[in-house]
């Protein structure tokens, strides 16, 4: 993997970052990463514990005779997931017949509590060929208690044993599930009590789902142990792809650069942006710093498709605010290729695509995209895939838990929190009348009570 901040700094952009701005923030840097050093945060340590590796692996095997696997989670307990699975699984996988799928289980992914959604998944699946994997680091988000409690209700009606079909992944001693999984023998899997949702996924959360379908999960660790590494080898600031990435974004969201796009030109590197938005947004989208100061700290994350979005969102990344950021991800060698027939050889608007290979056409496209948008003076840079493999997402992984965490120590900010989230899961449960929770009701009721109603 490689970093391309070309378009981002210096002279070459119009009103871009300058080489001196970030030379004046070293200092902070190095500070950040001295103390990355003394005490690396939880989603470094599980990269090197072997003993939750080892269960994942020996659960894969066990679970692999079903025909399909289910993960019932939400957030940090499902991005990560399907980040993994949109780029390392075929996109038609769950279509494949068992010999084709080299007899892995298709892999489904239950988060939204939408009952057409959750209607769709469960009523394609044989309960009796089906396993599933309810993943909550707490153990009581209402969303995956909803669907669990539906596909167990499910289950029991067709007098399937749950314990043969359900298997927890939580907190290794607190909340319900894990009392659950104690109680009823329900077989489990760890979240270290150290690793927060949203960089879980090298953990149980993400390496089961991984295994069972045979993904390399050692790549994927390696990967992201070697990125970590590397960041930290490297005190040179400007040598330095987190802590230079990390200034660039930190520098120009003071400049007024609100927006922070990742454009992925590949459709199965897409997901790695949905799961990035995530990372972004719960870590770095802070009312106050760790001192108590209100600072509104972050940049929106926006995901976007090359070359799709070309037809779609570049006209305003082009024109419209000049706000945003982008970052482009974009792969050098594709898994498949495609040679354009020479047809229509004697026509012009045909002839130049005509013995093309598709993977130039879309990173040409991406190149002058970035080209284009320079010259209007919007910073961009590029995070190069060699290919797309196990090892090199691992890498993604570690390369941006340990730039947002950067970024998190620029703000002055807590990354590791969300106490926005939490105050809408306590609304939640409070409006669902959960015991416990009745004076954030009347709380609740009493807002409302003083709105002006504008229903049409
Ligand atoms: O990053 C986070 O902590 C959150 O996004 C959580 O992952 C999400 O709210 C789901 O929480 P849990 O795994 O406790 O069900």
């Amino acid at each position: 993997m490689k970093f391309d901040f070309t378009n981002a700094v210096g002279t070459n952009v119009e009103g871009g970052v300058s080489i001196e701005s970030i030379k004046s923030i070293t200092g902070k840097l190095h500070d950040f990463l001295e103390s990355f050093r003394q005490s690396p945060p939880g989603f470094v340590k599980v990269l090197s514990s072997s003993s939750e590796l080892n269960k994942v692996l020996e659960f894969a095997e066990k679970y692999r005779k079903f025909q399909n696997f289910v993960v019932v989670g939400i957030g940090g307990s499902a991005l990560g997931i399907q980040a993994i699975q949109g780029a390392l699984l075929p996109l038609g996988w769950n279509s494949l017949n068992s010999e084709k799928r080299n007899q892995h289980p298709r892999l489904f992914v239950l988060d939204n509590v939408d009952p057409e959604y959750t209607t769709s998944i469960l009523e394609t699946l044989d309960l009796s060929e089906t396993v599933f994997n309810v993943i909550s680091k707490s153990g009581s988000t209402a969303e995956t208690m909803a669907n669990y409690m539906v596909v167990r209700g499910l289950l029991e009606s067709h007098r399937i044993d749950p314990k043969s079909h359900i298997i927890f992944t939580t907190d290794p001693n607190e909340g319900a599930l894990r009392k659950i999984s104690i109680d009823e023998e329900i077989p489990s899997l760890e979240i270290p009590s150290n690793v927060g949702g949203r960089f879980s996924v090298l953990t149980p959360v993400g390496l089961m789902s991984s295994a069972i379908t045979g993904i390399d999960i050692e790549s994927l660790i390696s990967g992201a142990k070697e990125s970590i590494s590397s960041f930290l080898s490297q005190d040179d600031t400007l040598k330095n792809p987190v802590l230079f990435n990390a200034a660039v974004h930190y520098l120009y969201s003071k400049m007024g650069k609100r927006i922070s796009v990742m454009m992925s030109y590949s459709n199965a590197l897409y997901t790695l942006a949905d799961w990035y938005r995530q990372l972004w947004a719960e870590s770095l989208g802070k009312e106050r710093t760790l001192t108590g100061e209100v600072i509104n700290a972050g940049q929106t994350p926006v995901k976007a498709l090359g070359t799709i979005d070309q037809h779609s969102q570049v006209q305003l990344y082009m024109e419209g605010p000049n706000d945003k950021i982008i970052t482009f991800l974009k792969v050098n060698k594709f898994r498949k290729k495609i040679t354009i027939p020479k047809i229509h050889g004697d026509r012009k608007e045909f002839s130049y695509l005509g013995g093309a290979d598709m993977s130039e056409l879309i990173n040409i496209e991406q190149e002058a995209t970035a080209l284009a948008l320079l010259e209007k003076g919007r910073p961009n840079l590029t995070v190069i895939f060699d290919e797309i493999n196990a090892f090199e997402v691992g890498r993604f992984f570690g390369y941006y838990e340990s730039l947002v965490t950067a970024m998190g120590y620029l703000y002055g900010i807590n990354t590791f929190d969300q106490p926005g989230v939490e105050l809408g899961k306590l609304n939640t449960y409070a409006l669902m009348k959960k015991e416990g929770y009745e004076s954030q009701r009347e709380h609740i009721e009493e807002i409302k009570g003083k709105l002006k109603s504008f229903i049409m």
